[in-house]
């Protein structure tokens, strides 16, 4: 057996965690061998899952003790990742790198350059390639079974709560602190378009807004926080009392012990951060649905749709053959979660799904699971990736449909400016 692939880990907040805990779920087939993180909890945490797990309190500690793994997994917020990839790039590491890549297309370019230009690995953590189901997916596409594939339609329900916790209220409320939304939370779309129809894209046009998540929204006499008293509370959707009850998984992300925590202290946590606000009266600036439309170079065309006012993923692709459809709404109708029509006979033809495990099911539809399982594959052995980051291809798509949005629609190519 191979000498196990060494993990460490900068950003010891949720994803860093998880990832952590996933690898350390494989047993000898990883070791963890650092961890940094400010929050003295976090990196703890992470080093209790490993046997002498060297700690840092920044990433500046961490770069300057040279080169600890053979992987660095990157999960700092948005604005930290192009300067930590760069120097993990300096540093020797191949590198998990959490999307975005970069908060530019400019700075997703430039980690792709030197990686190349050293000989390095940059992974985005595209978990959705890695769950059963897309890996279903992109299994039937490469079968021939479509025939040759015509068009592709995506479609994300970002689920009301969700957008409110993570775009109105949390962390990716605004693109100037991290980025926009078709690259915060459809960057996972855009890499599927371009990963399953196997070409990166020429033409892209988008249309979106922040509609609803706006001041004049706002139900009568709506103070600024949902713990001011609001005469709205009992029927409105996003009242932040629900983080005590229903929502209260949400916390996990934003509240260290929050799982352990008495009512009182998360009714303080609602009374002072950002995730007891209105959300008719926050500083969000990023759209609450968005379509965009492109053509791929080899002349498939595609569309995504973004909207906070459903939940989950759909996607359809149509081919000469056949047409595969699946997502949530036919999960929850009942039906199989992914099947085939046939163009010839119409018959209808379930696709099966396999699952790697009921546990690895759980994080991101198993993507997380699916990611930790593949590092060995994408670092190193004979079908490693080559060097470069990965996954640009998506990220073009999705910086460049919103320049398009912000152009009102206008059609951009990757080498034009928005055309007149
Ligand atoms: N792949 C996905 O589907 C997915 C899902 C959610 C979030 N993300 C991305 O993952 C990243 C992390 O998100 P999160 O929810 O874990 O955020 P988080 O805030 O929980 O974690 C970030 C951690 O980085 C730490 N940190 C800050 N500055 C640091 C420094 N200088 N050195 C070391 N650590 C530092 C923070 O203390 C925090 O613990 C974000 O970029 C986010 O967009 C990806």
């Amino acid at each position: 057996m191979s000498a196990p692939l060494s993990i460490a880990i900068l950003g010891c907040g949720s994803r860093g965690r998880t990832y952590a805990k996933i690898a350390a779920s494989f047993g000898d087939r990883y070791e963890l061998t650092a961890a940094a993180d400010p929050v003295a909890v976090r990196r703890e945490t992470v080093a209790a899952l490993g046997e002498d797990v060297a700690v840092f309190d920044s990433a500046d500690a961490l770069f300057a003790a040279g080169k600890l793994a053979d992987v660095l997994v990157i999960a700092t917020q948005d604005a930290q990742h192009f300067g930590h990839a760069m120097a993990a790039l300096e540093t020797g590491y191949d590198v998990l790198l959490e999307k975005p890549a970069a908060e530019s297309l400019e700075r997703c370019e430039a980690i792709d350059r030197r990686a190349r230009e050293l000989g390095r690995r940059v992974a985005l953590g595209f978990v959705l390639r890695y769950t059963p189901f897309y890996s279903t997916v992109k299994e039937v596409v490469e079968s021939g079974r479509l025939g040759r594939v015509i068009s592709i339609r995506t479609h994300e329900g970002v689920e009301p709560y969700h957008q409110a916790h993570s775009f109105v209220r949390g962390h990716w409320r605004s693109a100037k602190g991290s980025t926009p939304m078709i690259v915060a939370k459809c960057s996972h779309d855009a890499d599927l378009l371009c990963w399953l129809g196997d070409a990166v894209a020429a033409s892209i046009s988008s249309y979106g807004d922040r509609t609803w998540f706006r001041a004049e929204n706002a139900p009568a006499g709506a103070p600024a926080r949902c713990t001011d008293g609001c005469p709205a509370a009992k029927d409105c959707l996003y009242d932040a009392h629900r983080y005590l009850g229903d929502k209260r998984r949400w916390l996990r992300m934003v509240l260290d012990g929050s799982e352990e925590a008495e009512d009182e202290t998360i009714l303080e946590f609602l009374r002072t951060s950002p995730w007891g606000r209105c959300v008719y009266r926050c500083d969000n600036d990023v759209v609450d649905h968005q379509v965009l439309a492109c053509e791929l170079e080899n002349g498939i065309t595609a569309t995504h749709t973004m909207t906070a006012f459903d939940c989950g993923r759909t996607i359809e692709i149509y081919g000469t053959k056949a047409a595969l459809k699946g997502g949530t709404p036919y999960e929850e109708a009942g039906a199989s979660e992914l099947w085939l029509r046939h163009h010839l006979d119409g018959r209808i033809e379930p696709v099966e799904i396999l699952k790697p495990s009921d546990d690895g099911y759980a994080g991101h539809g198993g993507g997380d699971y699916g990611i930790v399982d593949a590092f060995d594959r994408l670092f190193r052995g004979p079908d490693a990736l080559p060097p470069g980051l990965d996954g640009l291809a998506g990220h073009r798509l999705a910086f460049l449909a919103e320049a398009s949005r912000v152009a009102t629609g206008r059609a951009i190519s990757p080498d034009s400016t928005p055309a007149s």
